[in-house]
C-alpha cells in the first residue's frame, strides 16, 4: 500500500504534575515512615545519595532506619559544594546506580542534601532509564526554601551554571528543619539570601517577620516556633511563584529576582560566592537600578540594606563588576527567549519588569551601592 500524501497524525498527551511537600518531624526516626512512603517496603531497595556533611552527622541513624525497615539501602555520601555539581558527579552516581538494580517504578532514589546534591540527583533520576522516580530531603536552608520546592534539576557545564539539565518532577518533598541545626552560619545567611529575595519581590509581610525575627531565626538555626512560620511562609510563596509555571512557559519570572547579574559574578567567584551571595548583590544591584530609575523610594531601599544588615549579612559589593554584569545579562537574555525580563522592586514585596537595562545603569548601581554601604563618617 502506498503512502497517503497529507495524511496527519497528530499525538497530545496531559499529564498531571503533583507532588506533595511535606513537614515532617525527625525524618530519621524508625518511628517515621515518611522516608518509605513512596514506593515498596516489603522486599524494597532503596538507592540513597546524601550529602557527606549530613552523613557524617546522621550516617549511623540512616542505616538503622532502613535496617529497622528491612529495606535493603545502598547508601552512597556525595561532597556537598558548588565543585562537585558536574557531569562527573552525575556520571559516577548512574555507575553506582547500575551497580545497584532497582525497580523502575517503585524504589525511588532519595536524595539527602543541599541544593548541589539534590540538583544532580534529580537529574540522574531524569536521565535514568530515562526518567526513575525521586524523593527529595533538603538539609540546607537553600535546599529547604528554594532548590527542593520545584522540579529544576542541573550540573553546571561548560563554565556555566546549570547548563544541563532538566524538569523533573520529585515524587515528593521531606522537610524536617532539625536537619538545618548543625549547617554553618555562612550556609544559614546563603539560604536566607533567597528568602529576602521573595520577602523583596512578592511579600511585604515576610519582609516584616524577618524584621522581627529573622535575626532570632538565624541564631537559633530555624530550630524555634517563629522561624517554622518564615520557613513555611516562604516556602508558600515560593509554591506560589512555581506551581503555576512549572515548566518556565512565561519567562518573566518574579523568582528570577536576584539571578540575572549573579550567574557571571557566581561563576567568577566561585572560590568566594555562594549561591545565595551572589544572588544577593544581584537584588542589592537591582534595588539601585530600581531606585535610580524612580521606581523605589530611598526609604524602602534603606529598608532592604537595614534588613540585611540586621541579619548579619555583609554583601561583598566590591566583587560587583560592569563587564560581568553586562555579560551575564547577555546569556539571560537568551535565556529568556530574546528578552531582559529582569525584576526591579517598585516597593516592598511588589515589583516590575524591565528589557531595557543599558550598561550605564548598570556601572551607576554600583556607584550607588558602594555609596549606600560605606561607613559613615
Ligand atoms: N533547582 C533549583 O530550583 C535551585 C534553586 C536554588 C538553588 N539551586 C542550587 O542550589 C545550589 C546551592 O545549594 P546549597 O547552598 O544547599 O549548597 P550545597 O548543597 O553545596 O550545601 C552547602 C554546604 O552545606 C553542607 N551541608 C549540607 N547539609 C548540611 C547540614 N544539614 N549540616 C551541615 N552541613 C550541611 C554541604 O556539604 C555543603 O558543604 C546551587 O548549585 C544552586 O544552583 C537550585
Amino acid at each position: 500500500m502506498r503512502s497517503t500524501p497529507g495524511t496527519r497524525w497528530r499525538v497530545s498527551e496531559t499529564r498531571q504534575i503533583e507532588y506533595d511537600l511535606l513537614n515532617v518531624d525527625d525524618v530519621f526516626d524508625p518511628g517515621n515512615a515518611a522516608l518509605l512512603s513512596i514506593g515498596r517496603i516489603h522486599g524494597g531497595r532503596r538507592f540513597v545519595v546524601v550529602d557527606d556533611c549530613v552523613y557524617r552527622h546522621h550516617g549511623e541513624r540512616l542505616h538503622a532506619y532502613f535496617a529497622h525497615h528491612e529495606v535493603q539501602a545502598r547508601i552512597v555520601p556525595v561532597a556537598g559544594g558548588e565543585a562537585g555539581k558536574s557531569m562527573d558527579t552525575w556520571q559516577s552516581l548512574l555507575r553506582a546506580l547500575d551497580d545497584f538494580p532497582i525497580h523502575r517504578r517503585d524504589e525511588p532514589i532519595i536524595a539527602i542534601g543541599g541544593g548541589v546534591l539534590t540538583d544532580v540527583v534529580g537529574f540522574v533520576a531524569s536521565s535514568y532509564r530515562r526518567g526513575v522516580p525521586h524523593v527529595k530531603v533538603p538539609t540546607t536552608l537553600m535546599g529547604y526554601v528554594d532548590a527542593s520546592v520545584g522540579i529544576k534539576t542541573g550540573v553546571n557545564f561548560n563554565g556555566f551554571k546549570n547548563r544541563i539539565g532538566s524538569f523533573e518532577p520529585p515524587a515528593r518533598v521531606l522537610l524536617d528543619r532539625r536537619l538545618l541545626a548543625t549547617l554553618e552560619p555562612r550556609h544559614l545567611r546563603n539560604g536566607m539570601c533567597e528568602i529576602i529575595k521573595l520577602a523583596v519581590i512578592k511579600d511585604a509581610g515576610l519582609f516584616q517577620q524577618l524584621e522581627t525575627f529573622g535575626a532570632a531565626g538565624m541564631a537559633s538555626a530555624f530550630q524555634g516556633a517563629q522561624s517554622a512560620h518564615i520557613l513555611d511562609r516562604a516556602i508558600e510563596g515560593m509554591l506560589e511563584e512555581l506551581a503555576p509555571n512549572l515548566y518556565e512557559d512565561e519567562l518573566a519570572r518574579k523568582v528570577d529576582f536576584g539571578h540575572t547579574f549573579s550567574y557571571g559574578l557566581e561563576t567568577r567567584h566561585e572560590e568566594h560566592l555562594l549561591h545565595g551571595e551572589a544572588v544577593l548583590l544581584d537584588i542589592l544591584a537591582s534595588t539601585a537600578i530600581a531606585c535610580g530609575r524612580g521606581l523605589l523610594g530611598e526609604a524602602d531601599a534603606t529598608r532592604i540594606l537595614a534588613l540585611v544588615a540586621t541579619l548579619g549579612i555583609t554583601p561583598a559589593i566590591e566583587l560587583l563588576d560592569v563587564e560581568l554584569m553586562w555579560q551575564s545579562l547577555q546569556d539571560r537574555i537568551e535565556h529568556r527567549n530574546g528578552r531582559q525580563h529582569v525584576p526591579l522592586p517598585s516597593a516592598i514585596g511588589a515589583c516590575v519588569f524591565a528589557d531595557d537595562i543599558t550598561r550605564a545603569e548598570l556601572a551607576a548601581s554600583i556607584h550607588t551601592l558602594t555609596a549606600w554601604t560605606q561607613p559613615q563618617t
